[in-house]
């Protein structure tokens, strides 16, 4: 059955206290609607972002990143029953089932959605939500249920009475609906409750009152439920998605010294027997190969492939950059737009300047082959050093160097012979 999603990304996320918006807050330089998305592409054929609050910048990153995501305006916002009716018109005569999630939920994981929609299926359900129990609930949707346990309604955390308010069991924000069965009643949601918005979660009693199948679905491990809606909640998303991530490079065959100071990107490939030492941090879509070394501190800032036994010492960054195998960048360099070939040696302090602040044009340093290149080298871009060459310490190349040459651009150096004593004598 062909299943399509809405996210819910249109508020305005107070709570962070920020210029950007909620969604777009990142987690290892991923934003958190990434996440979401990521998570529903290989599930979904088709997916509507509902924006609102800087709609525009949203709306850029959905539309700039993913082929099978549009964005909808919902202004103004007057709560997740009314963003989801925003969906209603492109989803008019449409048969299969749609998933609604809240945007703001990083931590849910592919696996649990489709565990979720096999629920729903086996369950011939027409409406399913999906709830997880915790301790301390605060915050979130209770969900009420009949004296013989099945779902009767939710309840906002604002509209309980003492009792609901001790109830464990919350919405997590994730539904599966029967689409042609369940659209109507987006027309027919009132906001008559202590927000003054119009509820997705009052779906439920609808769907009850008109002879609907309703679920619940209790997810197995409610961390991955976790909402981020302050910085707080980021810092705490963080930690978990960093162990989590570090778990599956190390059943992987991976090396983490010191997984608590050690970070990397869910987009992230790493190869057997690569080691990567404490305080290493990376972000963004990058492919790391076997018996590497990584780090101390090193950091790699995405777009960046790195062939086998190649080490990336302490204090060097990389971006956007391919590295081949038996490389070597062990203390203190920038290497950003650059191609850099198998067995090349990049001395201590090595910066490609690839930046013109100018022209605000990045372009690329090439090194070839078995280059090496001496300590506190600057390779202004777009430079190409062909197979074998030598860079001589301290030198700043700015033209292309040919194969198997040696280019250096530092001052001869002098020896003044008594220098020292004769200026003792004066
Ligand atoms: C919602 C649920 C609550 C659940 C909780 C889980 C409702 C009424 N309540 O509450 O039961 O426990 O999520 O985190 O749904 N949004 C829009 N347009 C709007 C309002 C919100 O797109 O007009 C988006 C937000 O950007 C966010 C999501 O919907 O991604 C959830 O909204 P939020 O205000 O965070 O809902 P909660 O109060 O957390
Ligand atoms: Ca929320």
């Amino acid at each position: 059955m062909e299943i399509k999603s809405v996210i819910m990304a249109a508020g305005k996320g107070t709570r962070m206290k920020s210029q950007t918006p909620k969604v777009l807050h990142e987690i290892f330089g991923k934003p958190l609607l990434g996440y979401i998305l990521d998570n529903v592409k290989n599930i979904t054929s088709e997916n509507f972002v509902i924006v609102g609050h800087c709609a525009e910048q949203v709306k850029n990153f959905v539309e700039g990143n993913y082929a099978n995501a549009q964005t909808i305006l919902q202004s103004p916002q007057l709560g997740t029953g009314h963003a989801v009716s925003m969906a209603c018109p492109m989803l008019k005569d449409f048969k299969g089932l749609v998933l609604i999630l809240n945007g703001d939920i990083p931590l849910i994981t592919e696996e649990t959605l489709k565990k979720f929609i096999e629920f729903h299926k086996g369950e011939n359900s027409d409406l399913t939500i999906m709830s997880a129990i915790f301790d301390n609930p605060s915050g979130l949707g209770r969900i009420i249920r009949e004296t013989d346990n099945t779902l009767k309604c939710i309840v906002e955390e604002k509209d309980t009475t003492p009792e609901q308010k001790a109830i464990k069991e919350i919405n997590v924000g994730i539904y599966c609906l029967d689409w042609a069965k369940v659209q109507p009643a987006f027309s027919q949601l009132s906001n008559n409750n202590a927000q003054g918005e119009y509820y997705l979660t009052d779906i439920i009693e609808w769907g009850k009152k008109h002879g609907l199948k309703v679920n619940a679905y209790i997810m197995e491990n409610n961390e991955e439920s976790f909402g981020i809606n302050s910085r707080l909640h980021l810092a705490e998303a963080t930690k978990i998605m960093q162990k989590r991530i570090n778990e599956k490079h190390m059943i992987n065959g991976v090396t983490i010294v010191d997984p608590a100071t050690t970070y990397i990107s869910a987009d992230t490939e790493i190869g057997q027997d690569t080691v990567i030492y404490p305080a290493t941090y990376i972000e963004g879509r990058n492919i790391i190969g076997k018996n590497c070394k990584i780090g101390p501190c090193a950091h790699l800032r995405g777009g960046v492939e790195i062939a086998d036994n190649v080490k990336i010492g302490n204090f060097v960054e990389v971006k956007k950059s391919k590295i081949n195998s038996n490389t070597n960048a062990g203390h203190l360099s920038y290497i950003g737009d650059s191609e850099v070939g198998a067995h090349v040696n990049i001395g201590a302090g090595t910066i490609t300047a690839n930046y013109n602040p100018l022209t605000k044009e990045k372009s690329k340093t090439v090194l070839k082959d078995n280059v090496k290149v001496g300590s506190n080298t600057v390779l202004v871009a777009p430079v190409t050093v062909e197979e074998g060459a030598n860079i001589g310490a301290l030198s700043v190349i700015t033209k292309n160097v040919p194969e198997w040459a040696l280019a250096l651009t530092r001052s001869p150096m002098r020896v003044i012979v008594d220098w020292v004593k004769n200026q003792m004598k004066q």
